[in-house]
């Protein structure tokens, strides 16, 4: 057998808190992402509160989701929120221009957005229309929502809803070198300022600005939105999706081998560089890290399942998603002070959703169980881990083979979250501990013998978290032999 990799893990040397709002979701109107897979108003068949399905809305609550995003992406740059609002009959039936040119009824606008919100306990993250809207239709949805007095709150009352809603979180438009409307960064730093502006709190109350950010690498964007709107913004935003082979995503999320395998395990690893680089610019325009860089949309892109509708980014989820979420949370973990939000797209039947939906019926996806594990990482304090991981590489792919961050959770307990890339090799791991006397460690794996194994309708859970017994503690020696292909979470007690 292989030497022993060595690490070590410092719980005496706390870091920064690893934000609960990491875990926030995102629900764009996009395919089945809404209706079907959370709304189903008054389908009788499929039990609903206010026509929201309990199946799901039980399963995300069980996941603790802090924060949800909404209406989108692509979609919210053409959203008009009053089209949303009053006796759902005479909402007007637009179509959804982004996505499979389908109809969209506005059944769900605020107000069942924010029931939605209520129901799972999240906060809203409310994405406002720069692309085709005016600074003053977003500026009056923002007083809509949140004011407590006023001809708009007024109205939000006639529409049911007399307290005003809290809103946390506001986008300043989606995307907006792309869908959003095709801008240069200099253009797009100009409206941001200006839209930005007239997004008002009322008095005791905070919204937090999220600044509509780069494309992966476009350094640029970001150094001119930080130097031109940074007295407007709290956030920037970064969206990155890991996507094997080139745009437009033409991979099998289901069927592939070792090497697709790899080439998409090191694209969830780019994200460690490009949040590098990204935070680099920013430090130089905001040392104190008041601004944060907000990862709002991460995850995988395949190509759609067959026979799915066309525009509806519908993917099946395997131990390789799983894979890819570890090993963004625990990138995360390594940049906490200036990542305080992030948002994996998306929420429900959405490239890489926690949950599927087909009908009635409903799967919890091997991404969701991943969340689930992470759970006590939520507002922990990040440790420091340092492991000489070997490389684990395939043809042209290479990259760490193990994954891991620790945080000392708000149990007090110290969490470590492993995961191997190898889908052969298990691999066997000492680390040494300081700050922390644990008398025992007990932990859970999420592997399979498949990398494309996936839970599907109607069947057993083929990925499903397990007790895991491969970790062993000693005096300060944490020792863990990892199997190939898995993600573990340790509890030090
Ligand atoms: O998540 C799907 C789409 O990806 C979003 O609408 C858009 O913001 C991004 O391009």
């Amino acid at each position: 057998a292989a030497a022993p990799v060595t690490a070590t893990l410092q719980a005496d040397k706390p870091g920064p808190v690893y934000d609960k709002r990491i875990f926030t979701q995102f629900a764009e109107h996009l395919g089945n992402g809404i209706y079907g897979g959370l709304w189903v108003g008054n389908d009788k068949k499929i039990p609903n509160t206010r026509g929201f399905r309990n199946d799901v809305v039980g399963a995300l609550k069980r996941l603790g989701v802090p924060v949800i995003r909404w209406p989108g992406g692509c979609f919210a740059d053409e959203y008009h929120w009053r089209e949303g609002i009053g006796a759902k009959a005479k909402r007007p039936v637009k179509i959804n221009t982004h996505w499979g040119g389908v109809t969209e009824p506005n059944t769900v606008g605020t107000h069942e957005f924010m029931d939605l919100t209520d129901q799972i306990g999240a906060e809203a993250y409310i994405a406002g229309n720069v692309g085709n809207g005016s600074p003053q239709e977003m500026a009056e949805w923002v007083e809509y929502m949140t004011s407590p007095a006023g001809t708009l709150a007024d109205e939000r009352a006639r529409n049911g809803h007399k307290a005003p809603w809290k809103v946390p979180y506001f986008g300043v438009g989606n995307e907006l070198w792309g869908c959003g409307g095709n801008m240069r960064p200099e253009y797009a730093a100009d409206l941001t300022k200006r839209y930005a502006t007239f997004i008002k709190a009322p008095a005791g109350t905070r919204i937090l600005k999220i600044a509509a950010g780069a494309n992966v690498d476009d350094y640029k964007w970001t150094e001119t939105m930080m130097r031109e709107a940074i007295g407007q913004i709290d956030a920037v935003s970064l969206h990155y999706y890991t996507i094997p082979g080139n745009w437009p995503p033409r991979a099998s999320p289901t069927e592939f081998d070792e090497a697709a395998w790899a080439e998409t395990l090191a694209g969830a690893w780019k994200m460690d560089e490009l949040i590098t680089k990204h935070s680099a610019i920013m430090d130089k325009y905001d040392p104190q890290k008041r601004i944060w860089l907000a990862v709002d949309e991460w995850g995988t892109w395949f190509a759609q399942d067959p026979g799915t509708q066309p525009g509806f980014l519908r993917q099946q989820n395997t131990l390789r998603d799983a894979l890819v979420a570890a090993i963004h949370l625990n990138v995360f973990a390594k940049h906490a002070e200036r990542v305080k939000l992030t948002a994996i797209a998306q929420m429900v039947n959405v490239l890489q959703a926690m949950i599927l939906t087909d009908g009635s019926k409903m799967v919890l996806t091997p991404t969701y169980h991943v969340f689930e594990m992470y759970k006590p990482y939520m507002d922990g304090t990040v440790l420091p881990l340092e492991i000489k991981s070997p490389w684990y590489n395939k043809d042209q792919w290479t990259m760490p083979q193990v994954s891991a961050s620790a945080v000392r959770g708000k149990d007090g307990l110290v969490h470590v979250a492993l995961a191997n890339a190898d889908p052969d090799k298990p691999v066997t791991l000492s680390v040494a501990l300081t700050g922390v006397s644990a008398g025992s460690v007990a932990g859970r794996i999420l592997t399979a013998p498949a990398m494309n194994a996936r839970n599907d309708f109607g069947v057993a859970e083929a990925v499903t978290p397990v007790a895991f017994n491969g970790a062993q503690v000693q005096g300060n020696m944490l020792t863990v032999t990892l199997p190939a292909k898995s993600v573990v979470m340790l509890d030090l007690r």
